[in-house]
């Protein structure tokens, strides 16, 4: 009977998932078009075919994101986008193979929201479940700046939140997390370029602006030009949007960031305080692919600052070695 391995992140905008030996095997939009149009309540697409109406749904359609920072908020919706992606990636003729899974949490839960990952992922019936902290996860895949033995501090900037760790041989030593990622920079940047340009865009063109020209740079020079609203004529128009024009909703959320970095290491102990100084400090999350933040963040933190290579999928990578070495996963589980 074949055996499928999978390490799944529910993110508060895109859900992955991880197949060991074969890399990561699904990113899609943890999102889900309902159809109001009969009575009960029906799931219409689910990931990227819900994402392919965003925008052109009728008015019977409605958009639900089950996941929200983290948190499961409708754990029947959520059961059934899990459900999905799993059927999308387990491929099978007549017998249904064993599937595994490890599921990467964020380590900000409540007692309550982590008991809701139990009752979403027991009631599907897998062979195994752990649960894993998203940063423990992270912090096995092979990183060049990372030490064992030592502290080392992730974070983890994604589009709901961000995540503060401190771990030292796989465990967490401590952590924090502030609400601010990529949805609320998408949202500053819509509210700032109608009060100054007044050009009304919704938030996923404020997103799609941010991560095509959206910089940390002063001086950087990027334009992107695109279709907004005149707030003036009510009408379509083309405009030229310049990575300048982004910058102070972009800059004032990062810093909001670094600011809590800066906190949390003035609360580390003087000795992992030093382990943090002596390696630097490993961005990932999606948020850490904005132009300039390694710099920015190194110019006033005074310590060295790396952005993973595909930060956005780190939170599953790391489940190849949990898969390999069951004492691993079992010291992992119980360690934190
Ligand atoms: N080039 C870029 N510049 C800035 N932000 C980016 C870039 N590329 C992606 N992002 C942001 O990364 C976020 C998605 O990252 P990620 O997949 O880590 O989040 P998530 O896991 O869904 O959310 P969370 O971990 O908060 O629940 C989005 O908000 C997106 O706008
Ligand atoms: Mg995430």
């Amino acid at each position: 009977m074949s055996v499928y391995e999978l390490c799944i992140d529910i993110g508060s905008n895109f859900t992955t998932i991880y197949k060991r030996g074969s890399g990561i095997v699904l990113r899609e939009p943890s999102l889900i078009l309902i159809d109001n149009s009969i009575k009960a309540m029906k799931v219409d697409k689910i990931g990227i075919e819900a994402e392919k109406i965003n925008g052109k749904n009728s008015a019977s359609q409605t958009f639900v994101k089950p996941v929200i920072e983290g948190v499961i908020k409708n754990i029947d919706l959520t059961k059934k986008m899990v459900m999905y992606f799993i059927n999308k990636v387990v491929k099978y003729k007549f017998i249904k193979p064993t599937i595994k899974i490890i599921v990467s949490i964020p380590t900000s839960l409540t007692s309550e929201q982590y008991e809701d990952y139990k009752t979403v992922f027991y009631s599907i019936g897998f062979a195994s479940i752990d649960f894993v902290y998203n940063c423990v996860c992270a912090s096995l895949a092979d990183l060049p700046y990372f030490s064992m033995g030592k502290a080392n501090l992730l974070v983890n900037i994604g589009a709901g939140k961000t995540e503060i760790s401190s771990i030292i041989n796989n465990k967490i030593i401590s952590a924090c997390s502030l609400n601010v990622g990529g949805n609320l920079i998408d949202k500053c940047i819509a509210e700032h370029l109608q009060k100054t340009k007044n050009y009304i865009i919704s938030t996923n063109i404020a997103c799609k602006v941010k991560q095509e020209i959206g910089s940390l740079y002063e001086t950087d020079k990027s334009n992107l030009e695109i279709m907004v609203q005149n707030g003036d004529t009510n009408s379509p128009i083309s405009a030229i949007i310049t990575a300048q024009e982004l910058i102070k909703p972009i800059y004032e959320n990062y810093f909001k960031i670094l600011q809590t970095i800066q906190a949390f290491l003035n609360q580390c102990s003087p000795e992992a305080a030093q382990d943090i100084r002596n390696d630097g400090i490993v961005l990932y999350g999606g948020g850490s692919l904005i132009t300039g933040l390694e710099k920015f963040f190194k110019k006033i933190l005074q310590l060295s600052v790396f952005v993973v290579d595909k930060p956005e999928v780190l939170g599953v990578i790391g489940s190849e070695k949990l898969f390999s070495n069951y004492s691993l996963l079992q010291n992992v589980v119980e360690e934190n």
